[in-house]
């Protein structure tokens, strides 16, 4: 948080570390709005903007004429430490275990934290439902038609409009119509980079862009990353000094595995760094409308007036993940990225994109999500207070603004591998730190996905995994602890 942020945010951030600190409790009654702002010498209006802020993370709750309280969150949890990654780009090599976790997170009858997806009944299974048939009962003529250039120019000016949910003014011409985010990403690198190429990005990062690495031939350059401010813009500097960095390749809000939300402030910063340096920034947004706060949607890209910010987005952890919809902002490689798009796949099924720009335009769209987001903050804050019971002394885990991924950095010394082998001896998944980097670093680690199922077999199977990991702590220092359920 620095003094370019909005002043609201900065009063809330202030808040807000004082309640991450301890100093102010659970229950605790915060100032009335009159007295703030007498102190703080602000408007009243800007002390309501920063408890709706807070409100909206969870951190604080209105209760009715009463005041404003500090919210009845589970036990507080140290955060993982900032990642430190070797300075030299390193060879991907993912190996099969990403494959593996993946197919036996999906796999019928396993009570699954695998994978980053919500359960299709934390989706308007309805509201697409009717978008569909209206779309295939309308157009029905484009079933027997070749789907042309860009991808649906209603879609296109759907998206547009849906961009200015993320701060940026974008032009319909400049977006191109993709199968997924991944494709959208995929798409961007080669565009950008040759085999060979240093690619710099979070460290822990998302398996899936190291699998496209991989297949791409690039190096990846992991960047030390704070679990609440994400990437270390010093750090990116220092790469951009030292190495051949010929890509940046970010999510900036709710990165996974951490669930970290660059400060606007760094935003900012960041679209100046890479402009100054002509490097190619590939932003993943996937997330940003799960974000809590309004103001943490806000894109990199909307900083950026240099055309070097590519954005990417699709439809999966929002609105469908079955219409297998994405979508970039081409910015300066507009042409060179339709020609690769249509040399790889041609385009996608028109009517699919005319029920997507149906689903983005009507109004139900905010009240769906809005569900949705709340729906998996109670589902957080809920794992968080059984990982706070049962998992070993000293495990420390994040607590993201929004989305549903947690990050667990267990006790130095326990092997997430073995332990996900453990688990899935009993029907449990998980997905073991090693899957997000190039490195070995994160041995200790494991990501929780909570966008599934949630009921008392998971519950149960949360506390099992906690139940696990002491038990092989206790093994390995010697005191065997009971392994049976
Ligand atoms: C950061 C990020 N980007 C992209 C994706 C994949 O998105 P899509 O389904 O649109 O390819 C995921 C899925 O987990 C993700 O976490």
């Amino acid at each position: 948080m620095t003094t370019h942020d909005p002043l609201y945010l900065q009063i809330a951030e202030s808040i807000a570390d004082s309640i991450r600190a301890g100093a102010l409790v659970r229950g605790e009654r915060l100032h009335s709005v009159r007295d703030v702002a007498r102190t703080r010498g602000v408007s009243m209006a800007t002390v309501v903007q920063a408890y709706r802020s807070l409100e909206d993370a969870r951190l604080i709750e209105a209760r009715p004429r009463s005041g404003y309280f500090v919210a009845a969150r589970p036990a507080a949890l140290p955060e993982p430490e900032t990642s430190r990654p070797p300075a030299q780009s390193q060879r991907v090599d993912v190996g099969a275990l990403a494959a593996t976790v993946m197919r036996m997170a999906r796999e019928p009858g396993v009570v699954s934290f695998g994978a980053a997806c919500p359960e299709s009944a934390l989706f308007d299974v309805e509201r697409v439902r009717r978008a569909m048939n209206r779309a295939v009962t309308r157009h029905r003529t484009t079933l027997c038609q070749y789907p042309h250039g860009p991808g649906d120019e209603q879609l296109r000016r759907a998206i547009a409009r849906h961009a200015v949910t993320l701060g940026c003014a974008v032009d319909p011409s400049d977006v191109l119509i993709t199968s997924s985010c991944l494709e959208a990403i995929s798409l961007c690198l080669r565009a950008v980079c040759e085999p060979g190429d240093v690619v710099a990005l979070e460290s822990p990062c998302y398996f899936g862009f190291l699998e496209i690495l991989e297949n791409l031939h690039l190096r990846a350059l992991e960047i030390p990353t704070h679990p609440r401010t994400g990437i270390s813009l010093d750090a990116l500097q220092l790469a951009f000094d030292t190495q051949p960095v010929k890509a940046v390749l970010t999510v900036p809000t709710l990165s996974n595995p951490v669930g970290a939300c660059m400060p606007l402030a760094d935003r900012q910063r960041l679209a100046r760094m890479v402009a100054e340096r002509g490097v190619p920034l590939i932003e993943d947004v996937i997330y940003n409308g799960l974000a809590e706060q309004e103001e943490r949607r806000r894109a990199v890209r909307s900083y950026d007036s240099s055309g070097l910010v590519m954005m990417c987005g699709s439809f999966s952890k929002t609105i469908a993940p079955g219409l297998r919809l994405g979508w970039l902002d081409a910015g300066r490689w507009r042409d060179k990225l339709e020609r690769l798009k249509a040399a790889t796949a041609g385009g996608q099924a028109t009517f699919m994109e005319r029920a997507m720009a149906d689903l983005l335009t009507q109004t139900g769209n905010e009240a769906s999500l809005r569900r949705l987001r709340s729906t998996i903050a109670a589902r957080m804050d809920e794992a968080r207070g059984l990982i706070a019971q049962h998992f070993p002394a000293g495990t420390r885990v994040t607590d993201p603004p929004g989305g549903f991924i947690l990050w667990l950095e267990l006790p130095k010394g326990l092997d997430s591998v073995l332990l996900y082998q453990a688990c899935l001896a009993e029907g449990i998944c998980i997905a073991p730190g090693t899957m997000f980097s190039a490195t070995d670093r994160f041995r200790h680690c494991v990501r929780l996905g909570l966008g599934g199922l949630w009921d008392d077999a998971h519950r149960q199977g949360l506390r099992r995994v906690g139940q696990l990991a002491c038990a092989m702590l206790a093994a390995k220092k010697g005191k065997a602890l009971p392994l049976v359920a």
